[in-house]
């Protein structure tokens, strides 16, 4: 059965190493973020990339951030500037469903989240339903082939290769496979019509 982070090691979701190393606006432009796109952070965990995300879209765009988690939300909203209340949405999702409509999303963001589940092609799925045409899947996770530390242990890694299979397999084009951090690969795909 797959891992899953425990809400009480939450703080490891913003720390010096992740600072260094995975800068949340680089990431989201790489994705295509702009000023009024929609964004659905998919296991947004205590929002390390979705109140930036906020910041980007500006006033004319929304960002939604889901997780399975009420506490990682509350959390979440605790942080949130009040400026951004009104751009950013938190939403309680289950497994293998956001409830939000179809199509409703010019970038999705799967991040250290496709490991966590039994199975990610399932949820893959589901990510690619929230794109518009067009739009952008990124998808950052744990590398098996790189020995700890930080992340997880190796066997609660997912390889880049299922996952590219998978997201070939939900209607989705691989556009872009790079090293995101020592450990991380960064996948960059897009939704075909
Ligand atoms: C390792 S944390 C990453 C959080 C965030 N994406 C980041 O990179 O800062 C994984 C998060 O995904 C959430 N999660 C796990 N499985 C999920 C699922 N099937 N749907 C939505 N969220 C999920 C967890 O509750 C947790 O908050």
């Amino acid at each position: 059965m797959a891992h899953k982070m425990d809400f009480a090691n939450r703080d490891r979701l913003r720390d010096s190493w992740r600072r260094e190393h995975l800068d949340p606006a680089t990431l989201w432009r790489r994705a295509g973020l702009a000023s009024g796109s929609i964004a659905v952070d998919v296991g947004a965990g205590i929002g390390y990339f979705s109140v930036p995300a906020a910041d980007l879209v500006g006033p004319t765009g929304k960002v939604y951030a889901a997780d399975i988690l009420p506490e990682m939300l509350a959390d979440l909203r605790a942080f949130l500037p009040a400026a951004h209340a009104a751009r950013l949405e938190t939403v309680n999702s289950t497994e293998y469903s956001v409830p939000l409509a179809d199509q409703i999303a010019d970038v999705v963001l799967l991040s250290f989240v496709a490991h966590e589940v039994d199975d990610p092609a399932r949820l893959i799925q589901e990510c690619s339903r929230l794109l518009k045409p067009g739009g952008h899947l990124l998808v950052l996770d744990w590398d098996p082939g790189v020995e700890p530390p930080p992340g997880p242990p190796t066997e609660h890694r997912l390889a880049e290769e299922a996952l590219v299979s998978a997201l070939t397999t939900a209607s989705l084009s691989v556009d872009a496979r790079r090293p995101a951090a020592p450990g991380v690969y960064e996948v960059l795909a897009t939704r075909r019509p």
